[in-house]
């Protein structure tokens, strides 16, 4: 199986990112990392250790990253995530320990005991990843590729050309898309494919399970937030996408493309521009498997909620 670390902002999505990693026996889910994005630090932390709780997820060290982007303020996704960044559910107090190490230790520490290169998963803002990059350039030939939730090849959703996690944090996702890494950009353009239809929803909750009620909860109000803000009723499960293309690359057709972060100019900061005339830096995710998707989805809440 596939050694990985998520780099995460829980987040409705992320928890079914996590879910999804920590379930399907494709993956082996080393560590679990966090970064401010939808919440700030100390809610999308606590919101991990919510996320491994649920799910009984006891076997994965949880590290806190970074609490600031690389330059500016951090502005949280209240209006799509609520103001702790889980809203829906009553949230359990974890049972799961946060790991006394940092979150670029915890990273440097897995990479160093892996015998095989090993995926990163951010589905935040790139802040730890490009802490990573700058400080500890040693350890980057430890990493097999980077698989990032983020950017666009269109449209954005915060701005009109920018996506949230490139938004949150330009300079970084600069920085990585620089550095040399095999980098793939799960964008918008593929992420309002994933869908939460009212039937995947049912779906979801006939699985009639614990962690299935807390999934479906926080799929509804994900969706209701969407639709009061940005005009869409099933609103897209953008994050878990990144790790179901690991499990089976079949589920998004991808192309080669150079990319480009702008990090200066204020009406489009945190726009991905493509460019078909330079040499490609990136993969970028094009089209999804929308059925296969959701059955892998589905899968690992059933697989979560058996355990
Ligand atoms: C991204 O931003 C966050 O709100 C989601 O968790 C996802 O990672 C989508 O733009
Ligand atoms: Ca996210």
């Amino acid at each position: 199986s596939i050694p990985i670390i998520v780099d995460c902002d829980p987040g409705h999505d992320d928890v079914f990112a996590l879910w999804l990693a920590a379930a399907n026996p494709a993956i082996d889910l080393r560590a679990i990392t966090t970064v401010a994005g939808n919440g700030r630090i100390e809610h999308t932390t606590h919101n991990a250790l919510v996320a491994c709780t649920v799910a009984g997820i006891h076997d994965v060290p949880v590290a806190q990253g970074a609490a600031e982007p690389l330059k500016g303020e951090l502005r949280p996704a209240e209006w799509i995530h609520g103001a702790n960044a889980l809203g829906g559910p009553t949230l359990p107090t974890p049972t799961v320990k946060l790991d006394e190490r940092d979150a670029l230790t915890l990273i440097a520490d897995v990479l160093n005991a892996s015998d095989e290169p090993v995926v990163l998963v951010p589905t935040g803002p790139l802040t730890n990843i490009a802490h990573l990059v700058q400080r500890r350039p040693e350890l980057l030939p430890r990493i097999q590729r980077v698989i990032w939730m983020g950017g666009s090849t269109g449209r954005g959703n915060v701005s009109a050309s920018a996506e949230f996690n490139a938004w949150a944090d330009p300079e970084a996702a600069a920085i990585v898309v620089e550095s040399g890494l095999d980098f793939t950009m799960v964008g918008l353009n593929i992420s309002h494919q994933a869908l939460i239809t009212r039937e995947v929803r049912a779906r979801i909750a006939a699985l009639g399970s614990r962690v299935a009620a807390f999934g479906v909860e926080l799929l509804e109000f994900f969706c209701s937030t969407y639709e009061a803000s940005q005009g869409m009723p099933d609103g897209p499960l953008h994050d878990p996408i990144t790790v179901a293309m690991l499990i089976d690359p079949a589920v998004a057709t991808t192309t080669r493309a150079r990319v480009d972060v702008e990090c200066e100019n204020p009406q489009t900061r945190g726009a991905t521009h493509l460019d078909a005339t330079r040499p490609p830096n990136a993969t970028i995710a094009l089209d999804l498997d929308v059925d296969r998707f959701w059955s892998l989805i589905e899968d690992a809440v059933q697989t979560l909620g058996s355990k």
